[in-house]
């Protein structure tokens, strides 16, 4: 059975070990998948009954005007079972007062997001691939800042 869940209390970096990031050259690791999820303004998770996170969509937003959805992934074993569709309604239930909720994706799945209420648009975007395991950076000190 999956269970759907906002609550980031007992997840650990054990929970999200089951393979996501499919395809990502530089993927994170589970410790900093846990650190993006409990740093987004909203994470839905699926899980199994063991703890497992099969499942899960993040966002960020002002909670004023506009939310912005970065990561939605299902386990390729837990794919077409309506678990994406899930998360994706939750969200954007979960952001309904508000007048933006953007996602950038592939033309290939505008049809599934598309299903959900969506409607397809043109973008642009900036992909530092340098940083997209989302290992912490040292950055250099701010003017004025002691180094
Ligand atoms: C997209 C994704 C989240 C959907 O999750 P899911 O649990 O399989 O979704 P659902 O079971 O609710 O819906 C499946 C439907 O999405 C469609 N779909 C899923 N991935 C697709 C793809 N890459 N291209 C086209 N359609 C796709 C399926 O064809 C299916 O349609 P059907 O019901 O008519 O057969 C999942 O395929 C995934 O994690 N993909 C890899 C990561 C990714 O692409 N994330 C989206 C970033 S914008």
């Amino acid at each position: 059975m999956i269970v759907y869940t906002n609550s980031l209390t007992d997840v650990t970096a054990e929970h999200l070990v089951g393979g996501f990031f499919v395809g990502w050259p530089h993927p994170p690791s589970p410790a900093d998948h846990l650190r993006l999820l409990r740093q987004s303004t909203a994470a839905l998770l699926a899980r199994r009954a063991d703890g497992l996170v099969v499942g899960f969509i993040t966002a960020i937003s002002d909670e004023v005007s506009c939310a912005y959805i970065p990561h939605l992934e299902v386990l390729p074993e837990y794919q077409g079972q309506g678990i994406g569709s899930e998360l994706v309604k939750h969200l954007l239930a979960r952001f309904q007062h508000l007048y933006m909720i953007d996602l950038l994706c592939d033309a290939e799945l505008q049809p599934f997001y598309a299903r959900l209420g969506m409607r397809p648009i043109t973008g642009m975007l900036v992909r530092n691939f340098d940083h997209q395991s989302c290992e912490p950076l040292s950055l250099p000190p701010e003017p004025g800042e002691r180094p």
